[in-house]
């Protein structure tokens, strides 16, 4: 049977540098569906290598979950890796953000994430691997960047918890925890206002291509929580020794 890898978010930034990460890999499946709403990338990023098919899904509608659904059931394919990495934030106060902003960073990053999850773990065979991208956004509340960071500690815990659950059936989950990293998150989490990083987040941004190659490699090994960089795994350290209040008072006067 052709074995299968799903990828989310692969229109753009870490997903697709997990494509093409992946199509290096000696181990790489037959076929990879990689999933995203702007079906146009899709199709440039398949010419690449006939293994790669273009799936349109809004993760954030019902459709979009059924779309895999239903391919998920007319095919039956083994699925090997499925890298849960569509996800999105908008910056700014609570109070100045449309709802639809909030809810749409749950259902996408969350609700999506774990629907999605659940329908593709029947078709995974033993020794197969699910990589969720969290953030290290997850170590900490962010105040302006409220539901933002709630949704990836959610991914975590949800990750983490998974791991265990899945354990007898030999499925491994990693949840990887980048940093900044260059791509268009930041210009969509800013409303087009900022396509770069500001401040230390400017000097500390990785580079996607490495990042997906490294995540897939701590996959391989099982890892369960893989934190990406080394200032990055500095702020995972600090963020654990810190007590929540004290940080909010130091950071957010
Ligand atoms: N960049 C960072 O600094 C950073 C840091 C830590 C974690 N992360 C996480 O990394 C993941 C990837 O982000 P990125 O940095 O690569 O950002 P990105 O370039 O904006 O990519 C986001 C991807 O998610 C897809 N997506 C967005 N809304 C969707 C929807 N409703 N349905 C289906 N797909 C949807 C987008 O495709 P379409 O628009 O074509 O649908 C795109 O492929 C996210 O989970 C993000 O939270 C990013």
């Amino acid at each position: 049977m052709a074995t299968t890898a799903i990828i989310t978010g692969a229109s753009s930034g870490i997903g697709m540098s997990f494509v093409k990460a992946l199509l290096k890999e000696s181990t790489c499946p037959d076929k990879i569906w990689i999933v995203a709403r702007r079906l146009d990338r899709l199709e440039e990023l398949a010419k690449l290598s006939d293994k790669l098919i273009p799936v349109k899904a809004d993760l954030l509608k019902e459709e979009g979950i059924d779309t895999i659904k239903n391919k998920l059931n007319e095919e039956h394919p083994e699925v090997v890796l499925l890298v849960n990495c569509a996800g999105m934030g908008k910056k700014g106060d609570i109070a100045d953000r449309p709802s639809k902003d909030i809810s749409d960073a749950i259902t996408l990053n969350c609700t999506a994430l774990s629907v999605l999850t659940r329908e593709v773990i029947p078709f995974m065979p033993e020794d197969s691997r699910i990589i969720n991208v969290g953030s290290s956004a997850a170590y900490l509340p962010q105040p302006h960047f409220t539901v933002y960071a709630a949704s990836k500690s959610y991914v975590v815990s949800f990750s983490r918890a998974l791991a265990r659950e899945l354990r007898k059936k030999r499925i491994y989950v990693t949840v990887v925890c980048p940093g900044p990293v260059e791509t268009e998150f930041n210009k969509l989490a800013t409303d087009g206002a900022s396509a770069e990083f500001t401040g230390f987040r400017k000097f500390v941004a990785a580079d996607a291509d490495k990042l997906a190659a490294a995540s897939l490699k701590a996959a391989r090994h099982k890892r369960v929580m893989f934190v990406y960089g080394l200032p990055n795994k500095a702020l995972h350290v600090a963020a654990k020794l810190m007590p929540v209040g004290l940080y909010l008072k130091l950071f957010y006067r």
